[in-house]
């Protein structure tokens, strides 16, 4: 398929989108003042007392550590320019990464999820976008490993669009509040939508051909 977008258009949908996920980002930091010390009165904590403590803690102080760090490298990571000008630290910066999502963010999330508000088919949505991270972050730097580099931006692509799930997540749930959805299905329905949706324009992007109009005339 072929779309016709100009480069600034292109340029612009990245930056708007590096804005957002930058927004969301502060904000879910501006949200940990309600976890330290833990307060079970805010949403999120409500009724979790009973298991709040060992593992379960754990994986909840691990991810809050791991997921915006995650996000931050993975927007430099992506980032073309930085990329050629600074390829050492790419190569730092990326083993850091596949690091942090496999032995932090990817755990910690499983564990999370068998604990999932509204239950099972949340927990599942969750966990399964927790593996599909694993996954792809390890065929990513299997990769980059094998200096297969068109390959390894792809797996990363996809790696980064399921980090997302935590922004989509998010606006779904700041949608909610506007408009007071607050049936337990959607909330269900969004563990699935927030990683199935952007992983799902990462494989439409690299099947549409962004191509600038050509001139039509000299003048
Ligand atoms: C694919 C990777 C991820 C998985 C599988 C995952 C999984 C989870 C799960 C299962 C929960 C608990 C949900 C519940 O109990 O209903 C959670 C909460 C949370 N996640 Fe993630 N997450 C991921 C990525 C991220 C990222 C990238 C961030 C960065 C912003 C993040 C930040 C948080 C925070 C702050 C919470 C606590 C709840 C809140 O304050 O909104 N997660 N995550």
């Amino acid at each position: 398929m072929q779309v016709t977008l100009s480069d600034n258009s292109i340029r612009l949908i990245k930056w708007l989108s590096v804005l957002l996920i930058a927004k969301v980002i502060l904000f879910v930091l501006y949200g940990y003042r309600d976890y330290f010390p833990p307060n079970f009165e805010v949403p999120f904590l409500l009724g979790r007392q009973n298991y709040f403590f060992g593992s379960y803690a754990w994986s909840f102080y691990a991810h809050l550590a791991s997921g915006p760090t995650t996000l931050v490298l993975g927007l430099i990571l992506l980032n073309d320019r930085f990329r050629g000008r600074y390829p050492q630290w790419h190569r730092i910066m990326g083993r850091i990464q596949v690091a942090m999502i496999l032995l932090v963010l990817v755990p910690s999330g499983l564990w999370m999820s068998f604990y999932a508000l509204t239950g099972m088919i949340a927990g599942v949505g969750f966990a399964t976008s927790a593996i599909a991270t694993g996954v792809c972050a390890i065929l990513g730097w299997r990769a980059a490993v094998r200096r297969k580099f068109i390959t390894h931006r792809l797996w990363m692509l996809r790696c980064f669009a399921i980090l997302c799930s935590a922004v989509v997540i998010r606006i779904i749930g700041g949608l909610g509040t506007v408009y007071g959805w607050d049936a337990p299905w959607i909330y269900q329905a969004s563990a699935w939508i927030s990683w199935l949706l952007p992983l799902g324009l990462v494989e439409v992007h690299r099947n549409i051909q962004w191509v600038e109009p050509l001139p039509q005339s000299d003048s």
